[in-house]
């Protein structure tokens, strides 16, 4: 664990990437936490953006009241391009080192890791990571902020539609995010009940997905829920599975629903605004400790601080054993 012998004083937040539920209670926590150990904090508003654009706002404990059950992140996020360049985080550390800002927890993804990693390389600013992700895509922690309530809403709206599926006797397709990961999928397929599942880890093609429910129109199953993950590999786009779906099972009507962003809105849950509250405290006790360049993350239900390298460099595998359990109560 990499350590710096600079006595940390001052500290700004951010949020970066996509944002999702439990990130506002999460610079609840670091703002908190701050000020508990009497450290000046500091907000960035738009994530590194707003980091190179000088968009600081001092704040203390009670900035940060009524905000643990917001969805999104009051400081706002951005992907910013800028700040690959060397000379703009030049320009990030200059608007840092004018405020006597000694340490940056960042809350996001992998991607916001990898440029904060950098930038902690290049200049003497200690930086932990927040994993702030709906995806749960991150290495070396059990749990994303917001992985729990996207989950929530998924379940919630695919129990929705089953009732309509049911009504009118469709199969319906409907997709879920997770970039290139199949966690959300897999997890709300199970919890719906869907019939099938169809996850970026695993292409099982399209004739044993034919096959399957056409047996399970067989067992006299008159609608159907195949829940899909946006990274998954079948066929070009959901748009054309269906049609090859209706092709090949025509006594099948399909109709496709894309979840999209409504996945990464709403009140973050009870696990979520927890699980907040003990990074956003877990990152201040690290950069106190002298830590750098970690990840906060949760283990086995403990609290742990994990290498960027790990969360980084290596891609989270998926419940194999989960796999196994979808495909036996599916059937
Ligand atoms: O990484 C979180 C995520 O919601 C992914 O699941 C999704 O594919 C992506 O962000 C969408 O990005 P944007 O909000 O920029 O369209």
């Amino acid at each position: 664990m990499k350590k710096t012998e600079k006595k940390i004083r001052s500290v700004a937040v951010l949020t970066s990437g996509g944002d999702s539920p439990g990130m506002n209670a999460a610079i609840r926590a670091v703002v908190r936490a701050a000020s508990y150990n009497y450290l000046k904090c500091y907000g960035i508003y738009r994530g590194f953006q707003g980091l190179i654009e000088n968009e600081f706002e001092e704040l203390g404990a009670r900035s940060v009241r009524n905000i643990i059950n917001r969805g999104g992140t009051f400081l706002k996020s951005a992907r910013s391009h800028d700040f690959r360049s060397p000379e703009f985080r030049k320009v990030a550390y200059n608007n840092l080192k004018s405020r006597r800002i000694d340490a940056l927890v960042v809350i996001g993804g992998d991607g916001s890791f990898t440029g904060a990693k950098i930038f902690s390389e290049e200049y003497d600013i200690a930086v932990i990571g927040i994993p702030g992700t709906i995806d749960n895509d991150i290495n070396g922690t059990d749990f994303t902020l917001g992985y729990d309530t996207a989950l929530n809403t998924v379940v919630d709206a695919i129990d929705k539609i089953r009732d309509t599926a049911n009504s009118h006797d469709r199969l319906f397709l409907i997709e879920v995010m997770g970039r290139d990961a199949g966690d959300i999928a897999l997890n709300s397929g199970i919890a719906a009940g869907a019939e099938e599942i169809l996850i970026p880890e695993e292409n099982l093609g399209m004739d044993r997905l034919v096959e399957s429910l056409h047996k399970s129109r067989i067992a006299g199953k008159t609608s159907s829920i195949v829940v899909v993950a946006e990274g998954d590999q079948i066929g070009k786009n959901i748009t054309e599975l269906a049609e090859n779906l209706e092709r090949d099972l025509p006594q099948y009507e399909c109709k496709v629903t894309v979840l999209g962003h409504i996945q990464r809105g709403g009140s973050p849950s009870c696990y979520d605004r927890v699980l907040a509250s003990r990074m956003g405290v877990g990152a201040i006790d690290a950069l106190l400790e002298g830590d750098t360049n970690v990840m906060i993350g949760v283990s086995h239900s403990k609290i742990v601080r994990v290498p960027f390298e790990t969360a980084i460099d290596f891609k989270k595998t998926i419940d194999t054993d989960l796999i196994r359990v979808a495909d036996i109560i599916s059937s």
